[in-house]
């Protein structure tokens, strides 16, 4: 998938052989995304809606290989159903388009975004990596919200949809001082805005979910505007997915241009794709195609000189060894942070809620499925389980399952358990708690010296379905007691590929008490890999 930049020393002069990139540039659900450049380096943002924390941030220095590398929410501290300890869960709230971008006058990264359709939300850092301060929202929200720094240091924003405005921030960029609709269309459905300065002119790319993207021209950031098309239901590069659309624009430091967008490739998710642009000769960018037409499967990679390295993500392992959490990770909800630590043998996850659902549960620690299909290990040690504790893996969406055990007395079950439903028609609360659809006999040894592992294993098949009536990917369950040899235990689960949850499936490692808490288990590995 990754091309790497060949470098062939011939007679002693350097150059840079170039390879191909292949789409989806990531191959797991990163949506709404903003890119941009500092200096040498690119960093990508993504939304993540409910889970914790909240927008993901990447790093590349060559626009191919990406790296997660922080998160510009460490708290989703917008009101309690983001902490999953009301009656009412935040499934599909929290973060969705939201804008990331670097000022230069005072080494400041930036985030806005708008929660629950009320205020708009600031944090600020002057690393990706954190810490990040959490500023007074701004009192409106800003829909869809796109963060441009101007030439001269002043900061807007633009934002709507259908009707698309131009927002002047004060200096500090913690305050609106101006507020103009500069864009109104009724009958064309635009929103997702980023906003650029680019040669003396004011740009701001809107899309037309999911399959058109336009731009608005403007020699002033307050308009007027002119519209144009990018594109109009271009052929996707991937089978089965839609059109690329949203995203945004890029510039390398030798001035080429490319468009990221991301396209609906459900199960898989949105997925990023990246083309090359040219400019016109009035100004519009216009996106290098295949030769049919379509948006390129394969393009040359850009031709930079990389400044430094990432670590891409895709396949990864951890052993949870070092004094925070990778990037990768994110939290169903904001955790109870007393319930977890980092340490010693892995990550220990006390139980944190009384339930009697892995979705009502807090802190399942959850990673993106790497498609078009992979498989995640957990190797869990469960000696510290209580009565009435429930632990496990679990590949979560609207329709979620797991596989995990249930202490009960001295004696641990093991079983697959499938069913649990999220209902749109519900506001995406809890209406089905499903059912143990498998149990085995597991011999864990000695319950009581707490030293017992077990490795749990979901393998999901997330290629893209999207559009078609094939709804039935499978995700199977698999269990070990010596890390080497699993058995599959009950029936595959469908994944769906509706779009309406918006976040894709899911890995996720968890633990809830059905009667008391006080309980833990120790998560000691995780390996996410590849499968043909
Ligand atoms: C939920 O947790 C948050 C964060 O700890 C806290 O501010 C809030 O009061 C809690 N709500 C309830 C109902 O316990």
């Amino acid at each position: 998938m990754k091309a790497a930049i060949i470098v062939s020393t011939v007679l002693g002069a350097t150059a840079w052989a170039q390879d191909t990139f292949t789409n989806p540039l990531v191959y797991q659900d990163l949506p709404d995304l903003e890119v941009f450049r500092v200096g040498d380096a690119f960093y990508y943002s993504a939304g993540t809606m409910h889970l914790s924390p909240g927008a993901t941030i990447m790093k590349s220095y060559d626009l191919v290989n990406w790296e997660m590398v922080g998160h510009s929410v460490p708290e989703l501290a917008f009101g309690d159903d983001y902490y999953m300890n009301t009656t009412r869960t935040a499934y599909v709230g929290g973060i969705w388009a939201s804008t990331l971008r670097y000022r230069e006058s005072n080494g400041v990264f930036y985030w806005y975004g708008c929660i629950d359709f009320a205020q708009t939300h600031i944090f600020t850092a002057s690393d990706p990596a954190g810490p990040w301060t959490q500023h007074p929202p701004l009192p409106d929200c800003y829909y869809d919200v796109g963060l441009l720094v101007d030439d001269d240091d002043t900061m807007y924003l633009a934002y709507g949809r259908y009707d698309i405005n131009v927002v002047q921030l004060s200096e500090d960029g913690f305050s609106a001082v101006r507020d103009e609709n500069v864009w109104s269309d009724q009958q064309t459905y635009l929103e997702g805005a980023r906003f650029y300065h680019i040669n003396n002119r004011y740009y701001i790319w809107l899309t037309r979910p999911a399959d058109g993207q336009f731009v608005l021209v403007s020699d002033s950031p307050f308009g007027p505007y002119t519209r144009h098309e990018i594109l109009n239901r271009m052929a996707s590069p991937i089978p089965n997915a839609g059109t690329p659309h949203q995203g945004g624009i890029v510039d390398t430091p030798q001035g080429d241009w490319y468009y990221i967008g991301f396209l609906d490739a459900y199960p898989a998710g949105r997925m990023p794709v990246m083309a090359p642009l040219e400019w016109d000769s009035s100004g519009i960018p216009r996106i290098v195609t295949d030769s049919s037409g379509g948006w390129g499967l394969t393009y040359p990679v850009p031709a930079i000189e990389p400044a430094g390295t990432v670590v891409p993500t895709g396949e990864f392992s951890d052993d949870f060894g070092g004094a925070a959490l990778h990037p990768e990770w994110q939290w169903n909800h904001n955790p109870d942070n007393s319930a977890w630590a980092l340490g010693g043998e892995g990550l220990v996850l006390s139980t944190a809620t009384v339930t009697d659902s892995l979705v009502l549960a807090r802190n399942t620690l959850t990673h993106r499925v790497l498609g078009p299909k992979s498989g995640a290990t957990f190797r869990i040690n469960v000696g510290g389980m209580q009565d009435g504790d429930v632990s496990g893996v679990a590949i979560l969406r609207d329709e979620s399952s797991f596989i995990g055990l249930r202490k009960s007395g001295d004696s641990l079950a093991l079983f697959t358990h499938h069913g649990i439903v999220l209902t749109e028609a519900n506001d995406w609360q809890l209406t089905e708690r499903g059912q143990e659809v498998a149990t085995a006999d597991v011999e864990l040894g000695d319950v009581a010296s707490g030293a017992q592992d077990i490795w749990l294993r979901i393998v999901a098949d997330v290629h893209p379905t999207f559009g078609t009536s094939n709804n039935n990917n499978p995700a199977t369950f698999h269990y070990s007691t010596d890390g080497e040899t699993f058995t599959e235990l009950g029936p595959a689960l469908a994944l769906h590929n509706r779009w309406q949850f918006f976040v894709a499936f899911r890995f996720g490692v968890f633990n809830f008490a059905t009667t008391s808490l006080g309980g833990s288990i120790v998560v000691k590995e995780f390996d996410l890999q590849l499968v043909d």
